[in-house]
């Protein structure tokens, strides 16, 4: 009987490959040491990481568990079935389709499956903060299909049902589209899904950022409205990068054969694998119990922030992310990620619902999994304010005091809730 050799030591790496080693510690050591802000970022867990460097990465299984392309496939069948049922359980969806490499392949997959090439499709418009895959002329959608955008309301920062009901009377769309990179507040899923009944198209709810919070029952799932939910795995859910589509029994099929093999082949079954321990996780009550404070974070940054004299689009949020506008305290968004940078606050530029300025998106889903709570995020907007409000100062001397002061608070913070336990360190 053959015994398998034990897990690989952290330090083998180091043995083999130094300079690897070094890159993978770097990394760490960076995350670890600057406050993760980028909304669709988070911390999986050391089971997770297991998942992913695991045997399973070696294995070929095109198709589908019972039905594959290639020899030797029960494991990793076992392993598939493991995740669609939790998948299922999880979002009380009746189909799930775990293979997607990424968001973006759940998106091309609900495509494929419901649309021809040249259809029309509405979704939120890229400058109000829809994905590269809602039909941006340097994407595939934009290339393929005849897209049109919906918006938000200027003022308020919130989508207008009323304008998605008129273009979608205007121009009849086969497929909505809702779901964004940057909205900070609960889609009204049952609006859109009358919407579309109403000019007979298809929905597509595209829940890359809240599906996590979904998980944890502190958003509203769009899967009793759309006719396909596309999905990542990696934001809030606190999985392995990928990707993940749901939806009703009727469209199983089209579903899956759209995946494979119209626009993929062989799975990654790590990372199958990996989806499956973060969908374990997300269903105990510790996860819910996360989701709730990731959105008790945000708004305690967002009331942080105004309170620094930043604007909050929409005033405030409901999900795990935030968006402002630094322009009141007379810094540009760009200039503005790249001193917060320096300072240690990582985070994006994201478009506003007025005008051609960019804004600042900001998430608390890493920061929470590293256990801070709404006295750190009150203190996150304090630091972020120190380094914004210093660019009125000509003094570069003292400005970089005070980056310097700033990047030293992080480290300090930052070390009192290390995201991963030392052993990790290759
Ligand atoms: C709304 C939305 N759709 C799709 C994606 C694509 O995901 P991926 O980067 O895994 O391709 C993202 C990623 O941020 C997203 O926010």
């Amino acid at each position: 009987m053959t015994v398998l050799p034990p897990a690989p030591p952290a330090d083998l790496l180091r043995h083999q490959d130094p300079r690897v080693a070094d890159l993978l510690l770097g990394e760490l050591t960076r995350q670890s040491t600057t406050l993760q802000l980028i909304a669709a970022e988070n911390f999986t867990s050391p089971a997770v990481l297991a998942a992913l460097g695991s045997p399973l990465a070696n294995k070929y299984a095109e198709g589908y568990p019972a039905a594959r392309h290639h020899g030797g496939c029960e494991i990793v069948d076992a392993a598939e079935r493991l995740a669609v049922d939790r998948a299922k359980a999880l979002f009380g969806a009746e189909h799930a389709n775990v293979q997607p490499h990424s968001g973006s392949s759940a998106v091309l997959a609900a495509y494929a499956a419901l649309l021809r090439p040249g259809d029309t499709v509405l979704a939120m418009g890229l400058h109000f903060g829809g994905h590269l895959t809602h039909g941006s002329p340097a994407n595939f959608s934009g290339r393929w299909f005849d897209f049109v955008g919906y918006g938000v309301d200027a003022d308020s920062g919130l989508v207008d049902y009323a304008q998605v009901r008129a273009l979608a009377r205007a121009h009849r769309p086969k497929a909505i589209v809702c779901g964004s990179i940057s909205y900070p507040r609960h889609l009204d899923y049952a609006a859109f899904r009358a919407i579309a009944d109403e000019v007979g198209a298809h929905l597509i709810a595209d829940a890359a950022h809240p599906i996590g919070l979904v998980a944890g029952g502190a958003a509203p799932s769009p899967v009793p409205y759309a006719d396909v939910v596309c999905a990542t795995t990696h934001k809030v859910l606190r999985g392995p990068r990928g990707g993940m589509l749901l939806c009703g029994g009727d469209l199983a099929e089209r579903i899956d054969r759209a995946v494979f093999p119209f626009t993929q082949a062989g799975a990654q079954m790590n990372a199958i694998a990996a989806k499956a321990v973060a969908f374990g996780e997300a269903a105990t009550p510790d996860f819910a119990a996360y989701a709730r404070r990731v959105v008790a974070n945000a708004r305690a940054l967002a009331a942080a922030l105004a309170a620094e004299g930043l604007s909050v689009t929409t005033g405030g949020t409901d999900t795990h992310l935030l968006t402002v506008d630094p322009a009141p305290l007379g810094v540009d968004a760009r200039t503005a990620r790249g001193r917060l940078a320096a300072a240690g606050l990582v985070l994006d530029t994201c478009a506003l619902p007025y005008g051609d300025a960019r804004g600042l998106r900001l998430g608390t889903a890493a920061v929470t999994t590293q256990g801070m709570g709404e006295a750190e995020m009150a203190r996150i907007g304090r630091l972020l304010g120190t380094v914004l409000k210093q660019t009125n100062e000509k003094a570069e001397k003292a400005e970089g005091a005070r980056t310097r002061h700033v990047r030293e608070a992080v480290v300090e913070l930052t070390g009192r809730f290390p995201p991963y336990p030392e052993q990790l360190a290759p």
